[in-house]
C-alpha cells in the first residue's frame, strides 16, 4: 500500500502534466497502474519510481511510460454513427463546396486519436466525397500522448475489434486481409494522415509547425472526460484559438457541457452537435445544415434551444412569496419548492443557496460549496440544495461527491428528474452505459407527466421538451454504440 501523501503528490503531478482527473471512480486501480509503470520504467519498485518522478520534472520517456499506463485506449472505426453521418452528409460536403471556390484547402485535427481509427475514418469519408484530391491541399493530423498508440496508428493494421461499429463496405473497400484476422489499411488512405505526439495539457498548440492552427474541424472525443475541469477548460480555449472562422469542434455526446464551452455555439445535426467559436457565427449566413436536405434534422433543430447535456444549473428554491409558472421537478414534491422549515431557518437557507449559486456562477467553486453546505445545514431536507451541491461538486471535478449529493437528492425526492438526468451523464462518463440508460429511461418516464413547453423550475430555462430531446438523443446514441449497427 502506497503512503497516502505520495499518492496525492503523484495524482497532482499527473493532473498537471497530463491533465487527468483522479477524482472519479475510474481510477480505483491507481496503485496497480503505478506498479506496472514502475516495472516498465525499470524502477526497483513503485516507491522508488514515484520518488524519481517527483524529484525532477519527468523526462519525455517517463511521460510516455506514464501515458501508456494512465490513459484509456478505447476506439474503433466510425465510432458514434450520428457524428459520422453529420460529417458525411453535412459538415464535409459544405466545407468542400465552400473551398472549391477559393483555396481548395482543408485542415482537420483528430486530437487524442488513440490508435488512429478516428482519423482514418475521416480520411475514408473524404475519399468517398472527394476521390480526386490532387488539386487539393488536405491536412489530417492526428495526435496523442501515448507513443505506443501512435506506433500502432502508423502501422495501420487492425483486428476485428476495431470494426465493431463499422459498416462492412469500409473493410471491403479500404482494407486488405492479413494474417490472424487482421486488416491492413490501403496505403492511399494511410498516407493521408500524419500522426504526431502532442500532449493536450501543454500549451504547444495552436501551431503552424504541427498543423494545429487554422483548422476547419477538430475532433476531440472521449478525451476531455478524463481531464480535470480546469484542464479541460484550458484545452477548449486553445481549440478555439486553433479553429478558423466557421470551424467546428466535435466532442463526444457525454462531453457536451453547458459550462465548458462558454465561447462556443452549438450547431445541431441529427443525433449530434458540433461546437463553433461564437464570434464565427454570423447570424445572417446560411446555417451549415441545409434544411432542405434534412427535413428530419430541421424538425429537431426547431425543437432544440440551447443544449445542456450536463447537470443543468439550478436556481435556489423559490421564496415562499414567489409564484412561478415553471414546473417543479415532480408534481408530488411541488410543495417542497417552498423550503420546509426543518431547522427553523429556511429563509436564510434559501438566501445561502442563492449566494452559493452566485459564487458558482463567478467560478468561486470552493466558496459556493461552503455556502451550499451551510444552506443544507440550515435546512436538511430540501432536495434542491443537494442538487445544487452536486452541480458545484461536478464543476470542481469531485465526481464521487457529486454522485453522493445526487443520491441524497433522490432519497429525499425520487421524482427529482434533473438528478436522474445528472446521474445518467455521470454514469455515461464513467462508461457505465447500462446504468446511464436506466437513468435516462426514468427521466423520460417522469417527463411524460408534463407539457413539452413547461420550464423545469430548477434549471436555467430548460424546457421539458428540450430535456426529453436530449435524453432521447443520449439514449439513442447509447443504444447505437451497444448494437454494433451497420453504418450507412
Ligand atoms: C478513449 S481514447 C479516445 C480515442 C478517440 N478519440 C475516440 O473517441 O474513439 C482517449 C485518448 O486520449 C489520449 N490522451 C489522454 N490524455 C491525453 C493528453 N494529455 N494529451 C493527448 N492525448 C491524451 C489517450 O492516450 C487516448 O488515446
Amino acid at each position: 500500500m502506497l503512503p497516502e501523501y505520495l499518492q496525492m503528490c503523484l495524482k497532482d503531478l499527473l493532473t498537471k502534466k497530463i491533465g487527468l482527473n483522479f477524482a472519479g471512480s475510474g481510477w480505483q486501480d491507481f496503485e496497480l497502474r503505478i506498479a506496472a509503470a514502475a516495472k516498465d520504467a525499470g524502477a526497483a519498485d513503485a516507491l522508488t519510481y514515484i520518488q524519481l518522478l517527483l524529484d525532477s520534472p519527468p523526462s519525455p520517456a517517463n511521460m510516455g511510460t506514464l501515458a501508456r499506463h494512465f490513459t484509456v485506449g478505447e476506439t474503433y472505426f466510425f465510432r458514434h454513427k450520428a457524428s459520422f453521418d453529420a460529417l458525411a452528409a453535412h459538415v464535409l460536403p459544405e466545407l468542400l463546396q465552400r473551398r472549391e471556390l477559393d483555396q481548395r484547402q482543408l485542415r482537420i485535427w483528430s486530437a487524442g486519436c488513440c490508435t488512429g481509427e478516428e482519423a482514418y475514418s475521416i480520411a475514408i469519408l473524404l475519399d468517398r466525397l472527394l476521390p480526386q484530391q490532387e488539386n487539393w491541399e488536405i491536412s489530417i493530423v492526428a495526435t496523442d500522448i501515448n507513443p505506443l498508440f501512435l506506433q500502432k496508428a502508423e502501422r495501420a493494421v487492425y483486428g476485428e475489434w476495431s470494426f465493431r461499429g463499422t459498416p462492412e463496405w469500409v473493410k471491403d473497400l479500404y482494407f486488405t486481409k492479413g494474417r490472424n484476422n487482421t486488416y491492413e489499411l490501403i496505403p492511399k488512405i494511410r498516407q493521408r494522415v500524419q500522426f504526431a505526439y502532442l500532449n493536450l495539457a501543454e500549451g504547444t498548440y495552436p501551431s503552424a509547425q504541427s498543423d494545429t492552427d487554422r483548422l476547419d474541424v477538430i475532433v476531440c472525443r472521449n478525451v476531455l472526460m478524463y481531464f480535470s475541469t480546469e484542464e479541460a477548460r484550458r484545452v477548449v480555449s486553445r481549440f478555439r484559438a486553433a479553429l478558423q472562422e466557421n470551424g467546428l469542434l466535435l466532442v463526444s455526446p457525454a462531453e457536451t457541457s453547458s459550462t465548458l464551452f462558454p465561447d462556443y455555439s452549438l450547431v445541431h445535426y441529427v443525433g449530434t452537435s458540433f461546437y463553433q467559436p461564437r464570434e464565427a457565427v454570423a447570424p445572417k449566413k446560411p446555417a451549415l445544415l441545409s434544411l432542405k436536405q434534412a427535413p428530419q434534422a430541421a424538425t429537431q433543430i426547431k425543437n432544440m434551444k440551447t443544449a445542456a447535456v450536463n447537470v443543468p444549473r439550478i436556481r435556489p428554491a423559490a421564496r415562499p412569496e414567489q409564484k412561478s409558472s415553471a414546473v417543479s421537478w415532480s408534481r408530488a414534491s411541488k410543495a417542497r419548492i417552498t423550503p420546509t422549515r426543518i431547522g427553523g431557518n429556511s429563509e436564510s437557507a434559501v438566501e445561502l443557496a442563492r449566494l452559493a449559486r452566485a459564487a458558482a456562477d463567478k467560478g468561486n467553486l470552493d466558496n459556493a460549496a461552503q455556502l451550499c453546505e451551510q444552506a443544507i445545514a440550515a435546512e436538511k431536507l430540501n432536495p434542491a440544495f443537494y442538487y445544487l451541491l452536486a452541480t458545484i461538486d461536478q464543476e470542481r471535478g469531485r465526481i464521487d461527491a457529486a454522485v453522493q449529493a445526487l443520491q441524497r437528492t433522490l432519497y429525499l425526492d425520487h421524482r427529482f428528474v434533473l438528478a436522474h438526468f445528472a446521474l445518467a451523464n455521470l454514469r455515461l462518463v464513467e462508461g457505465r452505459r447500462k446504468d446511464a440508460a436506466r437513468y435516462l429511461e426514468t427521466v423520460r418516464r417522469l417527463l411524460q407527466d408534463y407539457e413539452a413547453d413547461e420550464t423545469l423550475a430548477e434549471s436555467d430555462s430548460l424546457t421539458v421538451g428540450r430535456l426529453d430531446d436530449i435524453a432521447a438523443t443520449l439514449a439513442a446514441s447509447l443504444n447505437q454504440d451497444r448494437h454494433t449497427a451497420e453504418y450507412g
